[in-house]
């Protein structure tokens, strides 16, 4: 197994690319089961995840070639339905297959994602979306078995608003019988990239980006040509990463308008954040302050800077309140965060972090992906040695880290255990 080992303690300066965004990427992947024919996806980040989907649009009969950064997909001739458990369950986003096997062949058949390490994680909004729009569905040895002749539009009211839900049911209504109007749709920049891939493809969509998604279904669709926009996740953990050093980085490919929540935290706790026409610019301040944060669905806090966010507030003077609203044990990170020094005490979904001076490396554990992006960015501040194991997590979400640490001055190499 491998591991990352950081030298902490150097100010981190220069400029950084962001890749393609992972949570989008997989969508548009999943996308490509909706027309025959060859599709073109640019800006593709090269991860493990994404290594997943193309692993299961192959098992579908799909041909996948990736040359860098470009994939290519030939989905004419599909004849398997079947997403298997081994693949599942190493990615819980494969349950994006669903929508569009079952709109384009009325059948699929798709292992159950079961429980992960942030929580339970269901996904009956998504099944009883498309059992609105005429699906059968049952449930046999742990698969979700999805039929349909051709689906139906559909007035659908989301409990939450579901960021894969919303994706599933998008996908699923481009190609049903009539209009289907999506409420309490999640808002996150990545459904706007789907929706504007699909309307590339020939879909009719509106109010993506808003709480209220509106499809005319179509009888066909043409295949897409499309670039995936930049990771906003990834962009606002270099940004933290320049606070949390007190240093000065260009995030190259950061868009603003996706990560205002962000910005005005990282203000407010001291940060200087200027735009600037190719991206965002951080500097740290010499001394933090505490802030509070409590995440929500887009455009609130993104509970996947929490991690994040939260090793920050270990570094700043006073007392800051950190409450997780999407997601139940999301507070992995902590215990690892203690072992280097942090104080931070846990009651229920809620985090009191009490600043402390500094941290002192030590081995940690990764337990997800960005708890594990959380406890490099403290042992990039930390003094000493940090050993960040299990770091397979992390090359689930961020492309060439290290590489791209090292050149803003970071001491981070990889190693074997
Ligand atoms: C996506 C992101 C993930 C991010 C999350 C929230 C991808 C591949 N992953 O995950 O990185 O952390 O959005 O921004 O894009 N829920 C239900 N029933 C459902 C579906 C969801 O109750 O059928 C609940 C979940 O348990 C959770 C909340 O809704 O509490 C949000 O989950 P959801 O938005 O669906 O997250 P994902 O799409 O899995």
């Amino acid at each position: 197994m491998e591991k990352i080992i950081i030298h902490g303690g150097r100010r981190l300066a220069g400029q950084v690319q962001v890749s393609g965004a992972k949570n989008s990427a997989l969508p548009l992947l999943f996308a490509t089961l909706l027309a025959p024919g060859v599709h073109r996806l640019g800006n593709v980040p090269a991860l493990r995840d994404i290594g997943t989907a193309e692993r299961l649009l192959k098992a579908f009969g799909a041909q996948v070639d990736r040359q860098q950064n470009q994939c290519t997909v030939e989905s004419t001739k599909i004849d398997s339905v079947e997403a298997p458990y081994d693949l599942v369950r190493t990615m819980r986003a494969s349950v994006l297959a669903l929508g569009p096997l079952l709109t384009r062949l009325g059948h699929a058949r798709v292992s159950l994602p079961g429980g992960c390490a942030i929580g339970a994680r269901p996904i009956n909004l998504h099944l009883k979306g498309l059992e609105a729009m005429g699906a059968r569905i049952e449930l046999d040895h742990g698969y979700v078995e999805a039929r349909a002749k051709r689906l139906k539009g559909a007035h659908i009211y989301l409990d939450v608003p579901t960021v894969g839900g919303t994706e599933n049911l998008m996908m699923a209504a481009v190609l049903a019988q009539g209009t289907t109007v999506l409420d309490n749709a999640a808002c996150e920049p990545e459904i706007v990239d789907l929706a504007e891939a699909l309307r590339g493809m020939g879909a009719h969509i509106e109010g993506a980006g808003s709480d209220r998604i509106v499809v005319q279904g179509v009888d066909a669709l043409r295949p897409m040509d499309f670039t995936v926009m930049p990771d906003r996740i990834e962009a606002g953990t270099f940004m933290v990463a320049a606070a949390i050093t007190r240093g000065n980085v260009l995030v190259q490919g950061a868009r603003a308008e996706h990560l205002e929540a962000l910005i005005c935290k990282l203000r407010e706790a001291g940060a200087e954040v200027t735009e600037e026409n190719r991206g965002i610019r951080v500097k740290g301040p010499r001394r933090l302050s505490s802030v509070n944060i409590r995440t929500s669905p887009h455009p609130g806090f993104p509970t996947d800077m929490q991690a994040q966010f939260m090793a920050l507030m270990v570094l700043a003077d006073g007392t800051s309140t950190i409450s997780e609203n999407v997601f139940e044990n999301r507070f992995m990170h902590v215990c690892e965060l203690q072992r280097m020094g942090a104080d931070i005490a846990i009651e229920g979904g809620r985090a009191t972090v009490r600043g402390v001076k500094s941290l002192l490396g030590a081995p940690v554990m990764a337990t997800d992906l960005r708890a594990s992006a959380s406890l490099v960015l403290a042992g990039l501040a930390a003094d000493n040695t940090t050993e960040v194991r299990r770091i397979y997590h992390l090359d689930r979400g961020y492309e060439c880290l290290e590489e791209k640490f090292r050149q803003l001055g970071g001491r981070i190499e990889r190693a074997v255990e």
